[in-house]
């Protein structure tokens, strides 16, 4: 196929299915696939809740932005984090070195998926705070170049759809 094995980006809010999503597009395409909270887990052998203690919400964006270009590799599928557009250059970097798509889901089932969710840091500071980071969030995710409405699809019709919009690029 004609995609030149560019590095494909999934982007989207906590919850938006990145990496199951992720996991099974790369089956399909052939690809490899990472997932960029795992690779940091990995590089710095903490876990995500540890990584926000000890560095702060800021030190783990230095991180997520470092590892985004680590996995900036041909035939990489990279499942981002939901708030790695929030760094300044991340959304370009994707845009220039690769294609983003964007997994759009409306914001009260992302909040039923990730209220409990321990391993979330930021699933604790409540549904308004959460609410605002989304609001936030949307006109960036916006920018990228592909998008794909998953409400109420299984995984395998987001993946066909995603493969159906590459194709058309192509
Ligand atoms: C975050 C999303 C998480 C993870 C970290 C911060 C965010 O990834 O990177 O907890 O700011 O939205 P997922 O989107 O995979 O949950």
């Amino acid at each position: 196929m004609g995609l030149n094995r560019e590095t494909i980006f999934l982007i989207g809010f906590m919850g938006s299915g990145k990496t199951t999503v992720g996991q099974e597009l790369a089956k399909e395409l052939g690809y490899e696939f990472k997932d960029l909270d795992a690779f940091i887990v990995e590089s710095v052998e903490k876990t995500i809740p540890e990584i926000f203690t000890k560095y702060g919400e800021k030190g783990f964006r230095k991180l997520e932005k470092k590892a985004l270009k680590e996995l900036t590799v041909k035939s990489n599928v990279v499942a981002t984090g939901g708030g790695v557009i929030e760094t300044e250059g991340t959304l370009g970097w994707m845009r220039n070195n690769g294609i983003a798509i964007f997994l759009d889901a409306p914001f009260d089932i992302l909040y039923e998926r990730i209220k409990e969710d321990k391993n979330r840091p930021l699933s604790s500071i409540g549904e308004k705070e959460l609410l605002g980071r989304y609001e936030k969030r949307k006109p960036l995710y916006d920018q990228a170049p592909f998008a794909v409405d998953t409400n109420e699809k299984t995984v395998q019709q987001i993946v066909q759809e995603i493969h159906l919009l590459l194709k058309k690029k192509e």
